[in-house]
């Protein structure tokens, strides 16, 4: 890998040899998490980063918070929500105001696609870390995913992933499609018709109608929180209705190969797109997702800011 970037905006621009390199150094960092106590890795000790989360968040804010810790960074936790944004500060003061408060680094999550490219442009000389942007990206959760299903399930190269629900509206999938099939997995995408984007055939993405069907032989299943949203929308006519056709169940588990793990990005609906069986079950890798979330933004943070180098 290239161990020179400065900021992680999209995964777009990765190389497969990128994403196992990466997964290899995240996984490397587990026993400085793991160890009583911890060991953090102390490489960007004397650098401060501000978290500006624009929308609600409890995994990925707490988490980089944490990655922070885990690398010697300080950090300062910033949210619009009683920030002098509600007395009419616009976004650029509030961006350089913090940055003139001694910041090495932006973690951003905006329900706006593209905000963190923005805020980029406006402090250039400043690492920005993408947390999630409208339904366009959530490049550190594509990442995340890779080195929890590598670390339950080994290599995947040619496994298998199903990723079920809302695709159209979802970030995750989005960042998932590049992350998995950049590792050498195959992605079937399944959802309503009315939450399926159209995607370009150059994806390489398989799409398919029949849950059932998707799940068939799959490495992985992948379900999405369902936005209630989409229902006041009219998008599905009702949540009972969405479990009985795409929620994952016991039932639907066991068309996928023997021992394939039951992901989700989470914040869950439960009997909704999950049941709690699957989700608390034995197959589940929701609290392996989060454990590795915390790997992958210490690997973020130290590759970005210059630990690594
Ligand atoms: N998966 C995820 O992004 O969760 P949060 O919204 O809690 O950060």
């Amino acid at each position: 890998m290239a161990w020179n970037r400065r900021n992680l905006l999209d995964l777009h621009d990765w190389e497969p040899g990128d994403y196992r390199e990466f997964v290899d150094y995240a996984l490397s960092l587990a026993p400085r998490l793991e160890s009583v106590p911890k060991q953090p890795l102390d490489s960007l000790r004397g650098m401060t980063v501000a978290n500006m989360f624009f929308e609600n968040s409890t995994r990925t804010r707490n988490s980089f918070a944490a990655a922070e810790q885990m690398t010697g960074a300080s950090y300062i936790d910033w949210s619009a929500s009683g920030s002098s944004m509600a007395k009419g500060e616009t976004l650029r003061d509030t961006v350089w105001t913090l940055c003139e408060m001694g910041v090495n680094g932006l973690v951003v999550r905006h329900s706006l696609t593209g905000m963190p490219y923005y805020i980029q442009k406006l402090v250039p000389h400043i690492p920005v870390f993408n947390a999630g942007d409208g339904a366009r990206s959530h490049p550190t959760q594509g990442l995340l995913d890779i080195v929890a299903a590598t670390r339950r399930l080994g290599d995947l190269k040619g496994a298998r992933v199903a990723i079920i629900g809302d695709i159209k509206y979802s970030r995750v999938a989005r960042s998932d499609i590049h992350s998995f099939a950049g590792m050498g997995a195959s992605v079937v995408l399944c959802g309503p018709r009315t939450l399926m984007p159209s995607l370009p055939d150059s994806l390489g993405v398989e799409c398919e109608d029949d849950p059932r069907k998707a799940v068939a032989g799959a490495d992985i299943v992948m379900l999405l929180r369902v936005q209630l949203e989409r229902q006041e929308a009219g998008l599905f006519p009702s949540v009972g209705e969405y479990h009985a056709l795409y929620g994952a169940d016991e039932e639907l588990l066991s068309l996928a190969k023997p021992g394939a793990g039951v992901m989700h990005p989470a914040p869950i609906n439960r009997g909704v797109e999950i049941a709690s069986a699957v989700a608390d079950g034995p197959q589940s890798l929701l609290r392996e997702q989060v454990h590795c979330g915390v790997l992958t933004r210490m690997a973020v943070l130290d590759i970005c800011l210059g630990g690594r180098r």
